[in-house]
């Protein structure tokens, strides 16, 4: 074997994915791409706010002399105080440039975080459903991961998460508003999660790190407002990017923030800075992280999107299906009307419906809708969504 057992496993388990994405091919080759409705994948179909082309055209015209060098591996001082002016703001914390850390996306600063935690054998929990990709960044650090299903509505079940906190518990990672189901957790949530985990590190002597993976902050319905997690535990660390705020998801441009009053800060922060090194990410693109200084107050347009949630949250509630309405993200998380998701979504193919079963989330038995696509193909979608419904006996 040439590849590592390990790679060659994960990559036999994944292979419904590669699957999935074939067969999306296959359909849109016979049938034409307006007449498949593909809600598999979490790729924004928005273009970046106007703002951000005129600062690329501004910039392109007025080069900054050594803009393209390497720069200190936790980015420019200036990104990292613009992005701190407004994390200070909106939590009222004395936020500076030094609690940020500019990252090659949420996913690369999810790396560099749990490269600087985890010594091998260290448990983190994830709720169940999630990220599917938590699971592959905490064994790249040698962690264990930990899953805990959430409660009614997709919300954090304390109980059954203080039960899964053992003295090797180094983080629990959270992820609001939510892939797969789009819920957003409320302050009084996230004060009991603070609580807890704060009660459970003095009683185990250990410290229990939040780690709030919020890249669809911004993408939120309704008026609402996310809970900054900083305000409810101070070892508390966000995660984040502009993939999805500013639709940049192939400009890889994130950061890390850590709160000023964390545990060891000055260490974790030169351990953060030292991981984004040597994980070989050296430092987040320049090019980018000139361009989202000014942008820290921008986002795509968050009406286009919820016009979205409602057409298709609506129809499918209409034709029977049962469906947690998200506050946020753009992704629907409906119970699957079979026992078995992938035998759902193997049936919602022969309607030309593309979705991905929960079992990809770590909780079978739902389907993920992702709805970041035209509007047309969402409608030319509804006649297809109501015969599956009616095979499947739903109306
Ligand atoms: C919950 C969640 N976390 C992290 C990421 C990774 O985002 P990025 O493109 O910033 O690496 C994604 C991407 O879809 C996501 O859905």
């Amino acid at each position: 074997m040439t590849i590592s057992r390990k790679i060659a496993g994960f990559l036999s388990q994944a292979s419904w994915i590669r699957k999935m994405f074939e067969e999306g091919e296959r359909l849109r080759a016979i049938y034409g791409a307006d007449k498949v409705y593909d809600f598999t994948l979490g790729n924004p179909d928005v273009e970046p706010p106007a703002s951000f082309k005129e600062e690329l055209r501004r910039l392109a015209a007025n080069p900054i002399p050594g803009m393209h060098r390497y720069m200190s591996n936790a980015g420019y001082e200036e990104t990292r105080r613009a992005v701190a002016e407004v994390l200070a703001e909106e939590t009222g914390l004395p936020f500076r440039a030094r609690h940020v850390i500019m990252t090659v996306g949420a996913g690369g600063g999810l790396n560099v975080v749990l490269k600087t935690l985890l010594d091998q054998g260290d448990e983190v929990i994830v709720l169940a459903p999630y990220f599917v990709e938590y699971r592959f960044y905490v064994d790249n650090h040698g962690g264990i991961i930990k899953e805990v299903t959430t409660g009614p509505d997709f919300q954090p079940d304390l109980a059954a998460l203080e039960k899964a906190i053992t003295p090797r518990t180094k983080a629990v990672i959270i992820n609001s508003p939510n892939n797969p189901t789009g819920v957003v957790y409320g302050a009084g949530c996230l004060g009991e999660l603070g609580r807890l985990l704060d009660k459970k590190g003095e009683e185990l002597g250990t410290t229990i790190y939040l780690i709030s993976d919020e890249p669809y902050a911004k993408i939120v319905y309704d008026g609402l407002k996310v809970p900054s997690v900083f305000q409810f535990t101070r070892n508390s660390i966000v995660v984040t990017s502009h993939s999805k705020d500013l639709a940049l998801p192939g400009e890889r441009i994130g950061y890390v923030a850590v709160h000023p009053d964390i545990n060891e800060g000055d260490l974790l922060l030169e351990g953060l800075v030292f991981s984004n090194r040597i994980l070989g990410f050296v430092n987040a693109p320049a090019l980018m992280q000139r361009l989202v200084t000014g942008l820290q107050r921008e986002k795509v347009d968050i009406a286009a999107y919820q016009e979205k949630r409602d057409l298709l949250y609506n129809h499918l509630v209409s034709l029977g299906f049962e469906v947690v309405k998200p506050q946020g993200a753009f992704y629907l998380f409906p119970r699957s009307p079979l026992p078995d998701d992938v035998e759902f979504t193997r049936v919602a193919q022969k309607y030309n419906i593309l979705v991905v079963p929960g079992s990809g989330f770590g909780l079978p038995g739902y389907f993920r809708v992702s709805y970041c696509i035209n509007k047309q193909i969402i409608l030319n979608s509804f006649p297809a969504w109501a015969q599956l419904a009616r095979e499947l006996g739903l109306s």
